[in-house]
């Protein structure tokens, strides 16, 4: 069985060569591990870091969008002259515009126009313009007059799949086929289990929300166009941009050296990339054109709604004997991945013989799905962790007790190869205990109309592992300073910090003495872009291969100043020493070999990961809430995350993320859901006002991370995993058994709002 592929994204197909032998990992660490503030954390809280959204040229014009208001329908006449004749206005494109007649692909294999007159979801680009000002620029999209016929249109995902349900897509509005899954015999393992549970579960689609906004900057100059774009991949983006205006790679420039969040919809590009690029073009004018935050809900990605059905048995030691799931999803009008990895953790979290899954995949006429923050998994975990959680109700077991019985040592859905390491067991076990869970579990639930109760939730993740292909180049000058040059994006998570604790861990140079080139086509090296928590584990290999490089090269020329072999030499803060004689020493910046080149480069790629291993990183989460049976309003007390993300390679860093993908969880737990219109179609939420994301009032003061700090030893040189998606795997399960060991209500489908809570709370038979 093919194990689901993880992105819809373009991404890099050839492998860099293994590094020149792989280092051991290390046993000591200096730097690596330390809580450093980030390298550029002055420039970020001062504004003086330019993110592309800061980016001003000379003779700027400024871009909009015009998009179809419809869920449904096809245009079939628009009229730009009185547009055109607007003050400030350069350049108004649609559909019948010739340099903007292009082929776009909505995924892999499904193709439109960049203006196509079919509109499958609203908020689908009709046309553009291009004007002096952004108030010019809106202006003139608003006297575009478009002549639509309006179609039906469906945007619920069941109501999708009933005979006469408006088509989304010529062949109906199946995704493909239902993908399946198999092992072992789930009607044998039912018939062993003492207790069979079942219940349906659904999560309510999200919106990424990052600070920054969706858009980029396009500048020509002669055949070479620079794009300043807001992303987690600049390669990427540099693909698809030359692929659709059909150009060489070597012509596309992309930058995107620091990026305002992206949580998976930034991993690629986006129409509004060509669009800004053409408007350039016939304009000879750069052109800045970034979204409203309104249309970054409708068109640039969500987690994808999921229902999920499931059954489980269980002997009345707690061991698994089936578990079954079926899935129904939409990544909305085109091919999105509606459920893709839904059903990832029923197959590899715990040891289950006999494990069947079916995933239907359903167009609706809604904005595409993108990758959010570890896909699939928090709508699995949804689900399986509560149903694990019903499970040990049934059985009298504690939650705890239960997972820790059916922990694997292998991955079964990966033909049970091994995995390199699995820490799920001490995150339970150690998070359990710091949490202080028997005696959270033992206390009272209150007498009067308030409840506490506490929730635990596990999960892993699918990837985090990271691997080949990166490479890195660091450069050490005669006076002891370094440049990182790396392709990669940081996304927030300090992946620039950490890279450069990787470097003075090698070379000892103090950190602000090391200065960072990254997320350039142009100026900096190969990286696949910033997902699927594999940045650190992909490129810090890669970082310290290319120290090392240079630190050969400064041994031989240390040697020869020393006379000593090169072979005995170590790095003692700015200095080289002899192992065996320490009064052999001189500093880096003494060194008059160094001096003699000039500087000194390293090149360092990532090698291949282990074979026949699996490499996840894996998580349980413990939190305490209060319910107000009065308002059906939960408030999260507390919470605790255990990660086995291998090494921690910088402890602030590693906390703060810990801290986001809480944050994440919370939102999906309790308050975050895109809202359709029944009656048009349409978005009724499009903002941060209607749409809520938790606050700093909504999270806990109280968010502890507890890692389980034990290197991989075999993952990669640096033993780390990836860490940003796991953390937001258990959350939004463990805050709805906790809601449920408060009250006694199970609240099986996103988000536990007042309203639904309260009227479970007072429905008869719910409780229980
Ligand atoms: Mo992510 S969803 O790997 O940015």
């Amino acid at each position: 069985m093919e194990t689901p592929k993880l992105y819809f994204i373009d991404g890099a197909v050839p492998e860099t060569p293994a590094p020149s032998g792989t280092p051991a990992p290390w046993t000591e660490t200096r730097v690596v591990g330390k809580p450093l503030p980030r390298v550029d954390a002055y420039e970020r809280v001062s504004g003086t870091a330019v993110y592309p959204s800061d980016v001003l040229l000379p003779d700027m014009l400024y871009g909009a969008v015009l998009r179809c208001p419809h869920a449904s329908a096809r245009v079939k006449k628009v009229d730009a002259s009185a547009a055109e004749k607007m003050p400030g206005v350069r350049a108004v494109i649609t559909g019948a515009t010739k340099a903007a007649d292009l082929r776009w692909y909505h995924s892999r294999t499904v193709f439109t126009k960049l203006f196509d007159p079919t509109c499958r979801f609203e908020g689908e680009a009709v046309a553009a313009v291009a004007a002096e000002t952004p108030q010019q620029a809106w202006d003139a999209v608003r006297a575009i007059a478009v002549e639509y016929e309006v179609l039906p249109f469906v945007v619920d995902y069941h109501k999708a799949l009933e005979p006469g349900a408006p088509p989304v897509h010529e062949g109906g509005n199946r995704v493909g086929e239902t993908q399946k899954y198999q092992r072992g015999d789930v009607a044998k393992g039912f018939a062993q289990a003492d207790k069979v549970l079942e219940v349906t579960y659904s999560t309510a689609a999200e919106i990424h929300t990052p600070m920054e906004m969706h858009g980029c900057v396009a500048r020509w100059d002669g055949p070479r166009l620079t794009l300043w774009e807001s992303t987690q991949g600049v390669y990427p983006i540099q693909q698809r941009v030359a692929a659709v205006l059909d150009m060489p790679l070597a012509n596309v420039r992309v930058i995107g050296s620091y990026m305002g969040g992206g949580f998976g919809s930034k991993l690629q590009a986006d129409k509004y990339n060509i669009i800004a690029a053409v408007l350039a073009r016939i304009t000879a004018r750069p052109v800045k054109l970034f979204l409203t935050r309104e249309e970054t809900f409708l068109c640039v990605g969500n987690r994808p709604p999921d229902e999920m059905r499931l059954r489980a048995g269980v002997k009345k030691d707690g061991t698994l004997t089936a578990l079954e799931m079926t899935v129904v999803g939409t990544g909305g009008a085109y091919p999105a991945g509606g459920t893709s990895l839904v059903d990832w953790l029923v197959r590899d979290l715990y040891t289950c013989p006999n494990v069947r899954t079916e995933s239907t995949d359903v167009f609706v006429n809604g904005g595409p799905a993108r990758p959010m923050r570890a896909p699939g998994h928090p709508q699995g975990a949804w689900a399986l962790e509560q149903m694990m959680d019903a499970l040990a109700n049934t059985l009298g077991m504690d939650p705890v007790e239960l997972r820790l019985k059916n922990i694997p040592t292998v991955s079964q859905a990966n033909e049970g190869q091994p995995y390199t390491t699995t820490g799920l067991k001490q995150c339970l076990v150690e998070g359990a205990k710091a949490f202080g869970w028997n005696a959270a579990r033992r206390r009272s639930k209150g007498d009067g109309p308030i409840k506490r109760g506490v929730g635990v939730a596990a999960g892993l993740w699918i990837a985090g592992d990271g691997g080949p292909p990166a490479t890195v180049i660091v450069k050490l000058f005669p006076d002891g300073s370094a440049n990182l040059n790396m392709g990669a994006s940081d996304i927030g998570t300090g992946t620039k910090t950490i890279m450069a604790m990787v470097v003075s861990e090698e070379l000892g140079v103090p950190i602000e003495r090391i200065q960072i080139e990254n997320a350039d086509t142009l100026t900096t090296e190969y990286a696949t872009a910033s997902g699927g928590s594999k940045t650190v584990p992909t490129e810090s290999p890669a970082v310290r291969d290319a120290a090392l490089a240079v630190k050969r090269q400064l041994f031989e020329i240390a040697a020869e100043e020393l006379k000593v072999p090169a072979s005995e030499l170590r790095i003692e803060d700015d200095a080289v020493v002899s192992t065996k004689d320490p009064k052999a020493n001189k500093k880096i910046a003494a060194l008059q070999g160094l001096r003699r080149r000039g500087l000194i480069i390293g090149v360092g790629t990532r090698g291949p990961n282990p074979e026949g291993k699996v490499i996840n990183p894996f998580a349980a989460q413990f939190c305490e809430v209060d319910v107000d049976t009065r308002t059906g309003q939960v408030r999260v007390l507390r919470f605790l995350s255990a990660n086995d993300s291998g090494r921690v390679m910088n402890r602030l860093t590693y906390e703060n993320t810990v801290m986001g993908g809480i944050t994440m969880g919370i939102g999906l737990a309790l308050t975050e859901q895109r809202v359709f219109d029944r009656q048009t179609g349409k978005v009724v939420n499009c903002n941060l006002h209607d749409y809520k994301i938790p606050t700093a009032m909504d999270v806990p003061a109280e968010i502890v991370s507890n890692p389980i700090d034990v290197p991989d030893p075999e993952a990669n040189s640096t033993g780390a995993k990836g860490l940003g998606e796991p953390v937001t795997i258990p959350t939004a399960a463990a805050v709805a058994n906790a809601v449920y060991d408060a009250t006694g209500v199970r609240v099986a489908d996103s988000p536990i709002s007042p309203m639904r809570l309260v009227a479970l709370l007072a429905a008869p038979g719910t409780r229980g």
